[in-house]
């Protein structure tokens, strides 16, 4: 198992590694979900799962444009186990983002996952900012609106999926025993805190 999610990170390196700032991300969800499986409650395909999960955004597998449809289908064709395609098809409310896209069908072709596992899974991405940072579920998905536009497909999918997405977090944390604010950051510089606090009411307004 040790060799799948050795080959989990180089899959993702080869195709993202050049890509800045998401590579960061994609290296930091990857981390993140290591580290949570230390736990002993996150399976490995997770873990493998959060390395690959925008392995669909690379430039040498665009297809239809929608990484996480291209990013299966690549996993598959590959021999990579199905339930980790499967997780990447759907993570994130990927089927939200497919029926504005119109590629509802295609997305069909994978199975969804058990819900669990991509409760998990959504929740190592709504940690994780574009950069790497750590961020809350709130946070991220009001990033995702903010920079990709409310009346984007990916926007507005996100805004449609907001509490769907929210509840899908909230269930993996309450499983993990991890507290409803995870990962917010402890802060020991009260001035940074206030700043911090005061960017993420602006950004978040209307979702926590
Ligand atoms: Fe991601």
């Amino acid at each position: 198992m040790a060799d799948i999610l050795r080959r989990a990170r180089a899959t993702a390196y080869a195709h993202t590694g050049t890509m800045h700032p998401r590579w960061e991300h994609i290296r930091s969800a990857g981390r993140r979900a290591e580290e949570l499986a230390r736990t002993g409650l996150v399976p490995r395909r997770i873990v493998v799962a959060a390395w690959l999960h925008d392995v669909g955004y690379g430039p040498a597998l665009l297809d239809t444009g929608f990484h996480p449809l291209d990013g299966a289908r690549f996993l598959r064709s590959n021999g990579w186990p199905e339930e980790v395609a499967s997780l990447v098809a759907w993570h994130s409310a990927a089927d939200r983002d497919a029926e504005r896209r119109g590629l509802e069908d295609q997305l069909a072709a994978f199975a969804p996952p058990p819900q669990l596992e991509l409760d998990m899974l959504n929740l190592i991405d709504l940690s994780t900012s574009p950069t790497g940072a750590a961020v809350t579920d709130c946070e991220r998905i009001a990033e995702v609106i903010a920079r990709h536009g409310p009346s984007s497909p990916t926007g507005s999918a996100k805004i449609i999926a907001r509490e769907e997405l929210l509840a899908s977090s909230a269930r993996a944390k309450a499983y993990l025993g991890l507290p409803e604010s995870w990962p917010a950051p402890v802060e020991t510089d009260r001035n940074r805190t206030r700043e911090r606090a005061a960017k993420v009411k602006a950004a978040v307004a209307g979702c926590c």
